[in-house]
């Protein structure tokens, strides 16, 4: 029987994609914080418990839907149902925004072709503002060490492209760096030296509208979207040169090329790479990690140790470095809170190489 004991790694067969399912909504919707979900995520395990048909019709509709983990599935499924609850008009009476939980069956039965279609399209494309924070710091650390040229950047999957413009602007940096508490001192704004910046993105790429929807239905994520909206607008951010690339992160020698032909020396990649199998996660992290240059540097910052808790974990891989570092841990993933560092921190910001 599958257990599911990690929400992060997918159900081994059908009948067990099912029970890994119910359990990562139970799970979902004991979060620690409710920012608008938690009563879609409860009405989810109802109906997956009581009448599964119409939900498991839906979830087979998501391409690789096997390959994705049980609370990467939950959190899509929930937004293309909030989704389609407010675009038909029935979520526009604001004492019903958040779509109730015994409405779920009923829509997804009724709407079973319009949320097939968006769920066979789009993925979850929730985009933090303040999550450039801990790339900024580190990124800046790490190439003071190499001084001078020009780091050309690569985000995967960069849903709108904001974090790679965000990076080294000194306006966005004041704006969001009062909201992270970091271990010692506050870091003070330092440049990276941006070249050239570049982000890939499934096809087709997720465009602001999509990215609302993918925020929750609340006062606390209107007013993280607004913060979005602000943020599209400094200068800096709007006058960083930024190319999107349609690609696939799993296409790794796709990946290796990228790298090389666009001289990339620096990759992150936040909240992209968790729905994925760890085997998968760590195939893209090895082929990165082959394909940067001497002191070239990877950053991912993944959920940790899964969707169903607040905080994700900092990695990163550098270019003639054998091993991965592990660096810090971010209590919340919206970055209003603090980091802690892991056992990697200090030999990475004081004393490395
Ligand atoms: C949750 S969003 C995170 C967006 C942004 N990185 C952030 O942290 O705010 C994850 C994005 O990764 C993209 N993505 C997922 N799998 C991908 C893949 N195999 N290749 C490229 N992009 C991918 C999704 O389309 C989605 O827009």
């Amino acid at each position: 029987m599958t257990t599911c004991a990690r929400l992060e790694s997918p159900a081994a067969d059908g009948a067990g994609l099912r029970h890994c399912l119910l359990a990562a909504a139970r799970s979902m919707s004991e979060h620690p914080q409710d920012h608008g979900w938690r009563d879609i995520y409860s009405g989810l395990a109802n109906a997956i418990n009581e009448e599964p048909e119409s939900l498991m019709v839906l979830v087979n509709s998501i391409p690789g839907v096997q390959d994705l983990a049980p609370a990467y599935i939950i959190g899509l499924i929930a937004i293309s149902l909030q989704q389609l609850w407010h675009s038909n008009g029935r979520g526009e009476d604001p004492a019903y925004r958040r779509l109730p939980g015994d409405e779920i069956i009923g829509l997804a039965t009724e709407y079973r072709s319009e949320l097939s279609s968006i769920l066979a399209k789009y993925r979850n494309s929730f985009t933090g503002v303040r999550r450039f924070l801990v790339p900024q710091v580190l990124l800046a650390k790490h190439f003071a060490r190499y001084g001078g040229e020009l780091v050309n950047i690569l985000d995967i999957g960069t849903g709108i492209g904001i974090l790679p413009r965000q990076l080294d602007s000194q306006a966005c940096f004041e704006r969001f760096a009062g909201d992270l508490i970091w271990p010692a001192e506050s870091p003070v704004f330092a440049k990276i030296g941006i070249g050239d910046r570049f982000g890939i993105e499934l096809d087709p790429i997720p465009d602001l509208a999509w990215v609302h929807g993918c925020y929750g239905p609340s006062e606390y994520y209107d007013r993280l979207f607004q913060e979005m909206r602000d943020t599209l607008a400094i200068p800096e951010v709007r006058a960083a040169s930024f190319s999107f690339i349609s690609q696939d992160a799993r296409d790794l020698p796709g990946l290796a090329r990228l790298i090389a032909d666009k001289n990339v020396s620096a990759v992150t990649a936040a909240y992209s790479l968790y729905q994925y199998s760890p085997p998968v996660r760590q195939a893209i992290g090895a082929a990165i990690h082959r394909s940067l240059p001497r002191g070239g540097i990877f950053i991912d910052i993944e959920p940790h140790p899964a969707l169903d808790q607040p905080g994700c974990l900092v990695e990163a891989w550098i270019g003639g470095v054998d091993d991965k570092l592990t660096i810090c841990v971010v209590s919340d993933g919206h970055f209003r809170g603090s980091v802690t560092a892991a056992t990697d921190y200090d030999r990475f910001t004081r004393t490395w190489p």
